[in-house]
């Protein structure tokens, strides 16, 4: 199969691009220097020329305070350059599985969303995100629109830039005698490599949806950090940080699990508790 990846030397797209071509798929990928996301033109041309049975897309302005300073830019990017992208893949009779995040949500349930729960995201990364993934549900029927949330993987952030939370967490550990972590913000941390052979398993069906798609059960912050250090036998003084300390300077949801009840029910579910993933990655530090 012919699949194009948007975002290819992302985090996410790294691990993607490598899943895809595991299974002996022929693999394009493409970064930001390729395709503009905002510019319709470069879109479609770029789907045009490529022709892929599929196309998966990582690629989104998602650096949260960079969104609420620009939200006309993070919406050409993440709501209409989504659209951009369903129409160009509806055009050529490509799938699309387009990546989405749990800042729909705002955290006020304090339990695991469903698909079936009402989005009602704080900021504007999480309203362009949300109105990303309806377009490409209105747009074009072939479509995968996955939510995941807390992301890592061996590739860095580009958006963030530099470490990920558990590179950041060790490097830390390394430099100070302790550290203080929010225990405030509950999520579930996904392995990208989990998230990219969900899509290759997902890229085999012809299951379109909604789907959340994270690791199974969750934590705070704090207690990620706790997991981290134990799993490397790291020896630091971790105290949970104030709800005060580190304010947040746009608004976040504290709790934004999200439980994968689409693929359950389809049987299509392929996660792992997200203590598993993170002994995994552990495992492959530096291998
Ligand atoms: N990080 C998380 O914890 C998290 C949680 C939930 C959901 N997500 C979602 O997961 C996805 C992947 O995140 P990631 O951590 O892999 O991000 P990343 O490392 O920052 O990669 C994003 C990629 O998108 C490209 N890009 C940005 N704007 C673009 C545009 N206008 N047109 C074309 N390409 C563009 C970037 O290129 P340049 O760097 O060269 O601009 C980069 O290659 C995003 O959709 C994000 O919303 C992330």
């Amino acid at each position: 199969m012919k699949v194009a990846v948007i975002g290819a030397n992302g985090q996410l797209g790294a691990d993607v691009v490598r899943a895809f071509t595991a299974k002996g798929d022929l693999v394009t990928g493409l970064t930001h220097q390729e395709i503009e996301l905002s510019d319709a033109h470069s879109v479609l041309k770029t789907v045009q020329e490529l022709t892929p049975a599929l196309i998966v897309n990582t690629a989104a302005m998602h650096h949260v305070e960079k969104c609420e300073g620009e939200p006309e830019r993070a919406f050409a990017v993440n709501a209409i350059g989504a659209r951009n992208l369903a129409l160009a893949a509806r055009e050529i009779g490509a799938v699309l599985i387009h990546v989405s995040t749990d800042y729909v949500f705002d955290g006020s349930k304090r339990a695991a969303y469903s698909e079936q729960d009402a989005p009602r995201p704080l900021n504007v990364y999480g309203n362009s995100k949300l109105s990303g993934e309806y377009f490409v549900r209105s747009t074009t029927e072939k479509h995968f629109v996955l939510r995941t949330s807390a992301i890592y993987g061996k590739d860095a952030c580009r958006a963030k830039g530099g470490l990920n939370f558990v590179e950041l967490m060790l490097k830390l550990a390394k430099e100070r005698s302790g550290m203080r972590v929010v225990d405030s913000e509950v999520v579930s941390p996904t392995p990208t490599v989990d998230l990219a052979r969900q899509m290759v398993a997902l890229s085999r069906t012809d299951a379109y949806d909604l789907y959340h798609a994270t690791s199974e059960g969750s934590c705070s912050w704090h207690e990620f950090a706790r997991e981290i250090f134990a799993l490397t036998n790291t020896r630091t003084n971790l105290e949970v940080a104030q709800p005060d300390e580190f304010p947040a300077k746009v608004p976040r949801p504290s709790y934004s699990v999200l439980e994968n009840c689409a693929l359950k029910k389809k049987g299509l579910n392929l996660f792992r508790p997200w203590q598993e993933g993170l002994r995994e990655y552990i495992g492959q530090r530096g291998s």
